[in-house]
């Protein structure tokens, strides 16, 4: 059974503060497991990876080569397709400049990309020219199917968003995936909102790329995954330099060092990879499944409640449909950031406001400034949804 009580008892900001989180796709909370993870990092076994023949350091390569192996089997890869990464933006960022894209070369996106998604090919537009194609979508998160079909045409990159970070929009990959492989275009995704959510696989999605942060699953910040197709991943220039990352040096060059050590330059986020192993741990016990289900429950309840009340405007699919965890939406005659100021001052709820990071979709398609997005979770119970409806009421008066 799906216990939310006893899992919010795990969570030491629940505990500790009276606040009502629905900010959670900006970032989620960490439970004590997570935390505890990381400080034995640091408590026991603080070493840097792959540099130490001593006891510490091998403990330290040990779990962190692990840790790769855990997120690998969770979304369905082998960990040498499993890099690690600072965030979605920084495998997003490996991605784009990694190709061997050129002039006149087409790159597909959507209308509703996070910036993580569109600034690394806006860089190789004006770099390289490369010219980025924008598929259409309406205010209700519909991406326009008929424009894909033909912008995808002698397109090299197919890179869209999984779940919109605004709208709730689950994007139809898998029809999308096929006519990009039909048209024998790279097909790849920003999961950040969609493999905190779901069960993902990796292998039968059959997609060539998937990024995604830790600290939107429980995990802590400073760390993400990018999934790359082994065979692409063999081509692919690195982006990051330096140590760790060759498997030999000479005044002339360097050989890359295997997967996924070639893209993983550096000292890596070593604690960090301690805690993401311990937060997907943490998932997979409770079930991924269960926790899709759950937070459909409450988006649902949410949706449908916002969706009655006079002066507020959602965004996004229409209630019956499915969405993601989230819920943007604005208040006639309100400005979104005073309503988010308002909830938290009311009823000490945390909630963003404004563009989200994705101000192209909301100047050419929901054509306003900013939204308020209240965003849902494992840990999110039906009765703060209540406050939440009750306290918006209460500001709209
Ligand atoms: C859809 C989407 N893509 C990318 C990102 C960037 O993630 P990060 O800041 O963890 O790199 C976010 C974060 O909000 C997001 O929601």
């Amino acid at each position: 059974m799906y216990d939310v009580e006893r899992i919010r008892e795990q969570f030491p900001v629940l505990r500790n503060r009276k606040i009502i989180y629905l900010d959670n796709a900006a970032t989620s909370l960490t439970p004590d497991r997570v935390i505890d993870a990381i400080v034995r990092y640091y408590s026991m076994h603080r070493a840097n990876v792959h540099r130490g023949l001593h006891k510490l350091s091998m403990e330290a390569s040990k779990v962190y080569d692990d840790a790769h192996s855990r997120v690998a089997s969770f979304i369905g890869a082998e960990p040498q397709e499993l890099i690690f990464t600072s965030g979605t933006t920084e495998a997003l960022n490996l991605v784009a400049s990694g190709l061997k894209l050129g002039k006149g070369d087409p790159v597909v996106v959507t209308m509703m990309e996070h910036h993580a998604n569109l600034l690394p090919w806006y860089r190789l537009r004006k770099e390289k020219g490369v010219e980025i194609r924008f598929v259409p979508v309406s205010a209700d998160g519909g991406i326009d199917m008929n424009s894909y079909q033909e912008m995808v045409k002698g397109a090299r990159v197919v890179s869209v968003t999984w779940v919109s970070n605004v709208l709730g929009t689950i994007s139809p990959v898998e029809e999308m995936k096929k006519i990009a492989k039909e048209n024998g275009a790279i097909f790849g995704l920003d999961g950040a909102q969609a493999v905190p959510h779901m069960p993902v696989d990796v292998r039968k999605l059959d997609i060539d790329f998937l990024a995604f942060s830790a600290h939107k699953m429980c995990g802590p910040t400073g760390i993400g995954a990018l999934y790359l197709r082994r065979d692409l991943a063999e081509e692919m220039e690195p982006f990051k330099l330096g140590g760790d990352m060759i498997s030999d040096v000479t005044l002339d060059g360097y050989l890359p060092a295997e997967l996924p050590t070639k893209f993983e330059a550096g000292t890596p986020p070593i604690a960090e990879a301690f805690g993401f192993s311990e937060a997907i741990n943490f998932l997979e016990e409770l079930g991924v499944e269960n926790i899709m289900n759950h937070v459909r429950r409450i988006t649902k309840e949410a949706v449908k409640a916002l969706s009655e009340m006079k002066k507020v405007r959602i965004y996004g699919p229409a209630p019956e449909e499915e969405r993601g965890g989230l819920i943007s939406f604005s208040i006639d005659g309100m400005n979104c950031h005073d309503v988010a100021a308002a909830l938290d001052e009311l009823s000490g709820i945390c909630v963003r406001s404004g563009h989200h990071c994705a101000l192209p979709l909301h100047k050419y398609v929901l054509g306003v400034d900013g939204t308020v997005r209240a965003s849902f979770y494992l840990y999110n119970t039906l009765e703060e949804v209540e406050t939440l409806v009750n306290t918006l009421n209460d500001i709209i008066g």
